[in-house]
């Protein structure tokens, strides 16, 4: 099988190392990729957003698989353009329909679907210029804090969690008749506070039947004890000791399967990862939101405990055999850990050679943010480094990535030293 994969970050680092050890893998490119993906595979510098030019390059590399990594392409609609296309129809596109990815390029779309499916997620109402004032009105008796979300993709920063109603109206005019997140927050949807836990689930479902990865808990935050800004992601782990069983075989019931029944009741072509975003309140789950992709950092440490071959599990999913598949999970606990560059998720410089990455011996080093030079690796990124220990207990885990950490060094290296801290 040849494989383009697009992205250039640590998920797609994670990806391509584990698509690597598939003997189905013939050719792998990643597009644009880092300094770590070539390793796995060869980068391309594409842009992901050319379709016309994924059309070409698929054409002549003879491409059996194509995965786009992050939401960007599938919003704008790449699986139906493959789909549509004859000569490109028989490639499988690990992700979504455009109207698929809407479950994450929209949350109003996504609010009006948990609720047409009765999925559990936390009251809302959805305000444009045309309610504004009515949504003025709202804001004023809300209980506070409340959630304001711009409907589009706003690259992780649409998202205010506002702690007093003059903090919730000021954003609320900002970003609907300022437009302070462009075209994506001329909608926002105003939604209660759910007060819990997060986890990460992922499924991956041909639209029939779906198997379950392993779930991960991502920490958000830039500073320690979930202080500060919110961030792609500065580490994450796997298992989740509160993901019991029993949580679990709720989050199927009540979650997943009512999802992935919702979508082909309403013929909505979903092949590729459903990413839940979840809130555990009370015991039970609430959906907080959906990605049409994986988790990153997640992804580098889902597919570490993944034991089954994950182009197989491709194939599989192209060919709507994944309602007889299981998969298979190490036990072992992963961990991994972000070192990024000082100033993110703000503004922070780029090109900061990297020293001691031959240091990383019994970790996996997953490059996210770097470049190659002629002599050096540089920074290229605010998230720069993904560290992935496996080991028997979580402890241990960390305390292998915390060793290689410190030993990596570059102008601005900042991390989180409390992944994983609670448990
Ligand atoms: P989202 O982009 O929807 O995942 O939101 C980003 C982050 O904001 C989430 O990971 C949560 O930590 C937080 N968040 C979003 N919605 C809610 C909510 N209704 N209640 C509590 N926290 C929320
Ligand atoms: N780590 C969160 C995300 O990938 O959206």
């Amino acid at each position: 099988m040849n494989i383009l994969l697009l992205g250039s970050g640590g998920r797609e680092a994670a990806i391509s190392w584990k698509l690597r050890q598939s003997p189905l893998c013939e050719k792998l490119f990643i597009a644009p990729g880092n300094a770590g993906t070539k390793a796995f595979g060869e980068n391309i510098p594409l842009n992901i957003l050319d379709f016309k030019t994924l059309r070409e390059f698929c054409l002549q590399q003879k491409i059996d698989i194509l995965w786009p990594g992050g939401e960007d392409s599938l919003v704008a609609g790449i699986f139906d353009f493959f789909a549509t296309d004859p000569l490109l129809a028989h490639i499988i596109v690990a992700g979504p329909s455009k109207a698929g990815a809407q479950l994450e390029g929209s949350k109003a779309f996504s609010k009006k679907f948990m609720q047409r499916h009765h999925i559990p997620t936390a009251s809302y109402r959805e305000f444009s210029k045309a309610n504004f004032e009515e949504g003025v009105e709202y804001l004023k008796t809300h209980e506070l804090p409340v959630v304001l979300k711009a409907d589009g993709l706003a690259a992780g920063k649409g998202v205010i969690i506002a702690q007093t109603t003059e903090e919730a109206l000021q954003a609320f005019q900002s970003m609907i008749q300022e437009e302070q997140f462009g075209a994506a927050s001329q909608k926002v949807v105003v939604e209660a506070f759910l007060e819990g836990i997060e986890l990460s689930v992922f499924a991956l479902t041909d639209g029939f039947g779906y198997v379950l990865l392993p779930e991960a808990k991502d920490y958000k935050r830039i500073g320690e004890g979930d202080t500060g800004l919110n961030t792609g992601g500065m580490g994450a782990i796997s298992p989740v000791p509160f993901a019991d069983d029993d949580f679990m075989e709720t989050v199927r019931e009540r979650i997943i399967e009512p999802t992935i029944k919702g979508l082909k009741k309403e013929q909505i072509p979903y092949q590729g990862f459903i990413f839940f975003g979840l809130i555990k309140v009370k015991g039970q789950p609430y959906v907080i939101e959906y990605n049409c992709r994986m988790g990153d950092p997640e992804t580098e440490v889902v597919l570490p405990r993944l034991k089954d071959d994950l182009v197989k599990l491709i194939v599989d999913m192209g060919n709507q055999e994944l309602a007889r598949r299981r998969v298979k999970h190490l036990p072992d606990a992963a961990c991994t850990v972000m070192l990024v560059s000082d100033g993110y998720p703000g503004d922070y410089e780029k090109g900061k050679p990297i020293k001691g990455l031959e240091n990383v011996q019994d970790s996996l080093l997953f490059h996210a943010g770097t470049k190659a030079s002629n002599t050096d690796v540089l920074t290229n990124g605010g998230r720069v480094l993904a560290i992935t220990s496996l080991a028997p207990t979580l402890k241990e885990a960390l305390a292998k990535s915390y060793a290689h950490a410190a030993q990596i060094e570059y102008e601005g290296n900042i991390y989180r030293r409390d992944i994983g801290w609670e448990f």
